[in-house]
């Protein structure tokens, strides 16, 4: 078996569009650099067409989510959403559909869907179970001090909004966050820092239901 033969004029192009996605990558990145200022407003745009194009069917084109199935994405921290981006398309988190979707995005189109998705607002519905949703801030602002649990909020924030490294959790659709902490429970999904693994291990029925009755109708 010989090695294929690349004419030098096929070599050239390639040669050419490895050039031109490092070039692409280097913008993308120093654009990155610069930090939580208002976004470029063609990212913005280019971040909307593809949600337009590649997402919508399931998040919905402003991020909220067609159906319980899928999570919202309307205000979720754009670095955070840019890391679950590349953890799929490794295959350090999985999701038959996601791994998918994630794995033909390139860099720059991760930084742009994930720039728009963190600029729409959030649509919240109230509580259906109001005295679940009480027991459920009790476990987000303290925890189970009985139990060992440690407090939501002292990662996730006021407000449940997270941070660059840590997801908003407010106005998550309930259903996908009870779905995600079984996950951390039964190691379906661990990051490198394994630290939502110990801590839903910790929590009881009640503790889920009620936390993810709060977070959902939380503004
Ligand atoms: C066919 C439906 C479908 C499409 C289309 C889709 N997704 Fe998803 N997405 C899902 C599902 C289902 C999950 C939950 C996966 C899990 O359980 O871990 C998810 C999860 C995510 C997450 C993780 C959210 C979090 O809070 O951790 C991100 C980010 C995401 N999708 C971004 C995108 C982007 C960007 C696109 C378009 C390029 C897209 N998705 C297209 C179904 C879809
Ligand atoms: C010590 C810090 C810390 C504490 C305390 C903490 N979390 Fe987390 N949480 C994280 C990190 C880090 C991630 C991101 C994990 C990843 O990228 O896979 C995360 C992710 C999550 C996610 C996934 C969100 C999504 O959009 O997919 C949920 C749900 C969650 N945490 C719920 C909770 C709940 C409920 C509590 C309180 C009982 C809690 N967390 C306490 C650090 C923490």
């Amino acid at each position: 078996m010989g090695f294929k033969r690349i004419s030098p004029q096929r070599r050239r192009l390639q040669v050419w569009a490895a050039g031109l996605w490092v070039a692409g990558w280097a913008v993308c990145s120093a654009a990155w650099a610069a930090g939580p200022v208002p976004p470029a407003a063609d990212d913005i745009a280019t971040g909307a067409q593809l949600a337009a194009k590649h997402c919508a069917s399931c998040h919905g084109a402003t991020g909220q989510g067609a159906s319980t199935d899928f999570p919202n994405l309307a205000g979720q921290n754009e670095k955070y959403l840019a890391k679950q981006l590349r953890d799929f398309a490794s295959g350090q988190r999985d999701s038959t559909v996601m791994d998918m979707k994630a794995a033909v995005l390139s860099e720059c189109s991760i930084r742009a869907v994930s720039r728009y998705y963190q600029s729409q607002t959030p649509k919240v519905a109230p509580a259906k179970d109001p005295m679940l949703a009480n027991a459920g801030a009790f476990v987000y602002e303290r925890g189970n001090p009985y139990t060992g649990l440690p407090a939501c909020v002292s990662c996730h924030g006021t407000g449940g909004r997270g941070n660059a490294e840590l997801p908003r959790l407010a106005g998550q659709n309930p259903l996908y966050i009870e779905r995600q902490l079984k996950k951390f429970v039964d190691r379906s999904r661990v990051d490198e820092s394994a630290v939502m693994n110990v801590i839903a291990s910790r929590m009881s029925e009640i503790e889920m239901k009620s936390v993810v009755e709060y977070l959902g109708a939380m503004k």
